[in-house]
């Protein structure tokens, strides 16, 4: 009972207190990108329509509705197909310069290479672009945000089998050749690490296979999948970007990354295992993916650590590899303690199990942050200086795009609560001016984009959990405007009504 009253007193402190600091545009770089992002299959719905192929997704929300937490779907999820006019306007309105969203895969291939271009899916993407530029809102794009048509998840079991590479390669080619005469700004992946884990290790996302030392699903249990999956994710990248380079880079004028989900880990003490815990983390999370792009090598952490289990790369694949991004996406959230479970056994049941390493969010029974709605998501605002100038030394200096930034909080009936989201101004207003201390440290960060434009479907979370500046009623399809999007669009345009 003390330990509650302490806690309420604590959240009415913290709705009460005013904004940490103030915080101006011009902190930020000219021709700096603000925007807010979302995914085809959380926000598009229209799951079935205009000769859309079905995807993992819709597959897996469908055959497994056990695996989220209110056994919803994205079927209509924000209804964007339809309501995309609109969505643009509160982006308007919002003041935003950028818009970072992904192609549905199976919308524009519905089988893949197999059957063809669908014409309507290019002819709704094209829409959504030219309302953008009519707006004056840069187009951001990503080529795979976690879905991809199922008829090849079957064919491939997702990224297990190489021939999807050359499935991506393709897919991506149609894309540029659609598209990149008004897109300017590529990425070929959405956080294939933190996916990889997902849908390999821990069977939470489709195809749904675990592997050791994580949990059970009669799929072989092979430690060395996630892996093989990462390699393919990898050479995708790898070909798609060469692609690009040769054929549309020149007469295009546009750019091309990869985005990286990237937690800062702070070692739990300061003993030195817990300290080379902390950055083994870092290895199996991000040198995993950014090391082979820009070293041709995987980190040496992982080599020694899994062996054979670890993929090598030919000298024609780290030919193709080799410095083929001109900018790296960072999404960003939280910060973590790291423990070391190599000298003494801890419970391995965490993400960071392959890497030997327990994560864990209290220090001493003291929080890292205060906690969100996001299971293991705290607010850490330092953490994001952190993990830019990490990124900044490591990489040797690349241009960074904040691509996600966000704070969730828990879905319910109370209008008023879900829209005075002050925890939400708080977090964004303290990770934005901790980016600017980072560009002021030398680190060329680009843009910034908050997760997410509106609530939407939060995979394994469904719908119980909400990230949105704008607030959705999923009955009604009502969006509203929380609290967060009138300070970001104070931000960006100064005060003023909000429409
Ligand atoms: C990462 C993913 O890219 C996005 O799809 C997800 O909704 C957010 N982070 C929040 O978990």
């Amino acid at each position: 009972a003390v330990t509650g009253m302490v806690m309420l007193l604590a959240a009415a402190l913290a709705i009460l207190a005013p904004p940490a600091r103030a915080l101006d545009r011009s902190e930020f770089p000219p021709g700096f990108l603000f925007g807010a992002a979302t995914s085809a299959y959380q926000v598009e719905g229209a799951y079935l329509e205009d000769g859309k192929g079905l995807n993992n997704w819709d597959v897996f929300t469908h055959t497994h509705s056990e695996g989220i937490a209110d056994g919803r779907n994205g079927d209509v999820a924000d209804d964007h197909y339809h309501r995309y006019m609109e969505d643009v306007d509160l982006m308007h309105n919002l003041g935003v310069n950028s818009y970072r969203f992904s192609i549905s895969w199976a919308r524009i291939l519905p089988r893949g290479q197999l059957g063809g271009v669908n014409s309507a899916g290019i002819a709704f993407y094209d829409r959504l672009i030219d309302a953008l530029l009519q707006k004056g809102i840069e187009p951001f794009v990503t080529l795979h945000h976690f879905d991809l048509p199922y008829e090849l998840e079957t064919r491939y079991g997702s990224w297990l089998g190489a021939g999807i590479r050359e499935e991506f390669d393709y897919y991506a080619d149609v894309c540029f050749q659609a598209f990149g005469d008004r897109v300017k700004f590529w990425t070929t992946f959405n956080e294939p690490n933190l996916f990889t884990k997902f849908a390999y290790m821990l069977g939470l996302y489709p195809p749904k296979h675990c592997s050791p030392p994580f949990g059970n699903c009669n799929n072989g249990n092979s430690q060395r999948e996630p892996y093989v999956a990462a390699h393919n994710f990898l050479m995708s990248h790898a070909a798609a970007v060469d692609n690009y380079k040769k054929n549309y880079q020149a007469k295009q004028g546009g750019s091309i990354g990869i985005v990286i989900s990237m937690k800062f880990y702070e070692p739990l003490t300061n003993a030195t295992e817990d300290i080379l815990a902390a950055q083994r983390a870092l290895a199996f999370e991000i040198h995993w993916f950014l090391d082979p792009i820009f070293f041709g090598e995987y980190p040496k952490e992982m080599r020694e650590m899994l062996s054979s289990d670890l993929p090598e790369f030919t000298p024609a694949e780290k030919r193709l590899l080799q410095n083929k991004v001109d900018f790296i996406g960072v999404n960003h959230y939280t910060a973590i303690y790291a423990k070391d479970c190599i000298s003494s056994p801890c419970d391995l049941n965490t993400y960071e199990g392959n890497a030997l390493v327990f994560a864990t969010g209290e220090r001493e029974g003291v929080q890292i942050g205060e906690p969100t709605a996001l299971h293991g998501f705290y607010v850490v605002p330092e953490g994001v200086e952190e993990i830019l100038r990490y990124v900044n030394q490591r990489y040797e200096n690349p241009p960074i795009y904040v691509t996600e930034n966000g704070y969730s909080q828990y879905s319910n009936n109370n209008m008023e609560d879900m829209i005075n989201d002050v925890g939400r101004v708080n977090y964004l207003q303290g990770y934005l001016s901790c980016i600017s201390s980072a560009i002021r440290g030398g680190a060329k960060v680009r843009g910034y984009f908050v997760w997410s434009l509106m609530d939407n479907f939060e995979w394994r979370y469904g719908f119980t959990v909400r990230f949105g500046l704008y607030h959705v009623d999923f009955t009604t399809q009502q969006r509203t405007a929380k609290m967060s999007a009138k300070w970001y669009r104070d931000l960006l345009m100064g005060n003023g009504p909000m429409d």
